[in-house]
């Protein structure tokens, strides 16, 4: 095997983001854009030599490119075997999984998650650890660095590895696994839920559903595990074909964009159970006959009903959500004495927690809800939980969130989202945010009172790391909330994140419109950053 060494000169925008490097495919695609990041990922690393490594994606254009191109790096950087999803593909949760189960020194996806795909859409590449999460700040700061003097990238002169046919191949002494990419990860699913009650449940005609791939990677693991494995009806899933556009869609599990199962859901004849993932298979959107559950709402219900799944009888050890999804998930955790952590936005920051063992179960308010079985969010293991869940209560997803409002009282919970702002504007607009932060506690805004106003910093509980500047909260003192950030994912200019949550305890009051119930904080969420004002946007891009 002949390895080479080629010089090259640094790129000065390889910082990762929220999730990983993203850009555009040309980015990627200029030379040595990507041989340059990979070669920085394992400057960084400690001595990895003859360790394994996994490998895999979300199938998008420039999956398979970017896989042959990190082969070639792997094997010439001295790792000792490679674990490669067949024909490239892996999900992030069962990347995860699989960095986990074979002991594996780290792992390298690639996605842009629910970003669209193409040749003038969206890449993306990051690497995940031992524990199977996504590597910490600390790693992911020495990388960038790392990338900015970057003078030379080792690769092997190999042909082309068959990605497509499952077995072991050698390349010198390394051995080049390809893997089933859903055997191990359906195989962990059967050992979390009740799969003989769903297959029952399934086949007695109770539990009907729809599961929206969205042409992305969890096609293949929803028709295995959905179709095959529990009994639903072929067709259960549709789009279910993952395509390297994702059939020109944009997927992202939401009802903007999952418009076919949205449809279905409120047609007369709906499934009892409704759900989508995006398009690394992590994050997920549940929904009812006519129902949408908001991911805040999903995450407190799972919280509260984890002693209907076998994995969890035994109880949960605390719980965890990022700081803009909203307090429902704490109401549960007091009610029932368990600890429950606020941190930064992105999974990573669920790593530590889960790792010493504080937590079971975590969630974003961007459709993102996991546990302790791997170390990224996963979408299909929620939607498993809500069947789950369904096939013990026997009761509709509707009358389930219903009876949770009236427990724990209801978060009324929405997110509004400015995409491709410029800049400038957008910092801007976050230098005036603190410029108001001192004078804002007790000042009253159309009935409600400022109770604290701050820049969210977080120390990790577990080592102590500080990570600053992770929002701007206001807090009203009816337990109400507006947070501002800048989105650390978007690929376009600057994308502001307006989260806005009010807390509904009065059963009468709880079903009302989620916009109309939001109407004088979203007003409020005006008046103080101005981003309508400054960009003369007059609505938001996104609101979910
Ligand atoms: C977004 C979500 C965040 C999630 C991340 C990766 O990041 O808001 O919760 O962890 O995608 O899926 P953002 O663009 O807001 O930085
Ligand atoms: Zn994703």
């Amino acid at each position: 095997m002949k390895t080479e060494t080629v010089k090259t000169t640094p790129y000065d925008d390889q910082k990762p983001g929220t999730s990983g490097l993203r850009k555009k495919v040309t980015v990627f695609q200029q030379p040595n854009y990507l041989e340059n990041f990979v070669q920085s990922i394992f400057n960084s690393l400690d001595d990895f030599r003859g360790q394994k490594l996994v490998i895999g994606g979300d199938g998008r254009y420039f999956n398979r490119q970017a896989i042959q191109i990190i082969i070639k790096m792997a094997v010439a950087n001295g790792f000792g075997e490679l674990i490669i999803g067949q024909g490239g593909l892996l999900s992030t949760p069962a990347a995860s999984h699989i960095i986990r189960k074979y002991q594996a020194f780290g792992g390298i996806i690639l996605s842009a998650s629910h970003n669209p795909g193409g040749p003038s859409e969206d890449f993306g590449i990051k690497y995940n650890v031992s524990n199977g999460g996504p590597a910490p700040e600390k790693f992911t700061d020495a990388l960038y660095e790392n990338s900015k003097t970057i003078a030379e990238y080792r690769i092997a002169r190999i042909d082309d590895i068959d990605l497509d046919t499952v077995g072991t191949q050698q390349i010198a002494d390394i051995d080049i696994k390809i893997i089933d990419p859903v055997d191990d990860y359906a195989q962990l699913m059967t050992e979390i839920f009740d799969f003989d009650l769903l297959k029952t449940s399934i086949s007695s005609g109770y539990l009907s559903l729809c599961f929206d791939a969205m042409h992305a990677i969890t096609g293949p693991y929803a028709k295995r595990i959905l179709e095959e494995m529990l009994g639903a009806e072929p067709g259960s899933v549709i789009n279910a074909e993952p395509k390297e556009d994702f059939g020109g869609g944009h997927p992202d599990p939401n009802m903007a964009h999952a418009k076919e199962l949205t449809k279905r859901m409120f047609s007369e004849n709906a499934p009892v159970f409704g759900a989508a993932s995006d398009g690394d298979g992590d994050r997920n959107m549940i929904m009812g006959a006519g129902f949408f559950v908001t991911p805040s709402d999903s995450l407190a219900v799972i919280a509260a009903n984890a002693n209907l799944i076998p994995a969890y009888k035994k109880g949960l050890k605390g719980v965890a959500r990022s700081m803009p999804t909203s307090q429902a998930v704490d109401r549960v955790a007091k009610a029932r004495n368990l600890p429950c952590y606020e941190t930064p936005t992105g999974w990573k920051y669920f790593g530590n927690l889960l790792d010493a063992g504080k937590i079971t179960l975590c969630g974003e308010e961007s459709f993102g809800t996991g546990s302790d079985h791997v170390r990224e969010k996963d979408g299909l293991w929620a939607v498993l939980f809500w069947l789950n869940m369904i096939a013990r209560k026997r009761q509709p997803v509707a009358d389930i969130v219903h009876q949770h409002w009236q427990e724990f009282g209801r978060d009324i919970y929405c997110r509004h989202d400015y995409e491709a702002v410029d800049a400038d504007k957008a910092n801007a607009i976050f230098d005036h945010l603190r410029g108001l932060l001192a004078d804002l506690p007790n000042k009253t805004f159309k009935g409600y009172s400022v109770a604290f106003a701050d820049e969210f910093s977080y120390t990790d509980p577990v080592d102590q790391s500080v990570s600053h500047r992770q929002g701007i909260r206001v807090g009203f003192s009816d337990g109400s909330r507006i947070v501002f950030r800048l989105s650390g994912t978007g690929t376009v200019g600057a994308t502001l994140r307006i989260y806005l949550e009010k807390f509904e305890p009065d059963v009468d009051k709880q079903d009302q419109d989620a916009q109309q119930a939001l109407a004088d904080l979203i007003e409020i969420a005006e008046q103080l950053c101005e981003v309508k004002k400054r960009t003369g946007r007059t609505s938001p891009d996104v609101i979910t």
